[in-house]
């Protein structure tokens, strides 16, 4: 069964979306810091990528994996000192596939102010471990217009990296190489060893 939306119980093995839903707090320390004082975008990757196999991993109960990352966009740095936390929700899920819809916001308290530093998508998928195959995951309850909505975009979301994919594989196999090197004059580089043919 994949959808339950007009009966009144749901099947055995779906589970609600708050079943899942985590929220992980760190303190930004000095040594997660560049030069600049602020703290490094690795760190809050890694700590988006625990939290996303967090959720991941509790709404299938089992071992998953990070298949991909959407574009990670930081709109405000974070400083140390402040508290860095992270809220993650399964939105969607295929017939493997899962994906964790995470927010991000970072609390300075010497000036009283909560930053939202971002909002990002992790799809995750579970595995057999012995196999290594994708594994189905059970379905989500949803339980209300946040919920259903936030399940709608992310099979938007599904569908319009499998149309990217295509969309770019077929144009990579129409790249015409000598034409792009052409092309490079107009760019901001310097071709130091041109080759002949360029
Ligand atoms: C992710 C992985 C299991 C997918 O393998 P696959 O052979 O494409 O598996 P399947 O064809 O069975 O697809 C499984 C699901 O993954 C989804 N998927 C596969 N590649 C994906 C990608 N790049 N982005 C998003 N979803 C992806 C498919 O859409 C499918 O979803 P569904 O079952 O909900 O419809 C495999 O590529 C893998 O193991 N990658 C390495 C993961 C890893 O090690 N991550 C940590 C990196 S350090």
């Amino acid at each position: 069964m994949t959808s339950s939306s007009q009966s009144a119980e749901a099947p055995h093995n779906f589970r609600s979306v708050k079943s899942s839903q985590v929220v992980l707090k760190e303190l930004m320390i000095p040594s997660y810091a560049n030069f600049g004082g602020k703290v490094h975008g690795g760190i809050i990757l890694s700590l988006m990528d625990k939290i996303a196999y967090t959720a991941a991993a509790t709404h299938s109960r089992g071992y998953c994996v990070t298949a991909s990352v959407d574009s990670v966009n930081f709109v405000n740095s974070v400083n140390v000192g402040e508290l860095v936390t992270l809220m993650a929700s399964v939105n969607y899920v295929g017939r493997s596939s899962m994906e964790v819809g995470i927010k991000v916001v970072s609390q300075d308290f010497k000036r009283g102010i909560e930053k939202h530093t971002n909002t990002s998508y992790f799809t995750m998928v579970a595995i057999d471990e012995t196999t290594r195959e994708s594994i189905p995951v059970p379905g989500l309850i949803l339980e209300n217009d946040k919920e259903i909505e936030r399940f709608i975009w992310g099979k938007f979301r599904k569908q319009y990296k499998l149309d990217y994919k295509k969309q770019f594989h077929s144009m990579q196999d129409d790249l015409d190489m000598s034409r792009e090197k052409q092309k490079l004059l107009n760019e901001n580089c310097f071709v130091k060893s041109p080759n002949k043919s360029v």
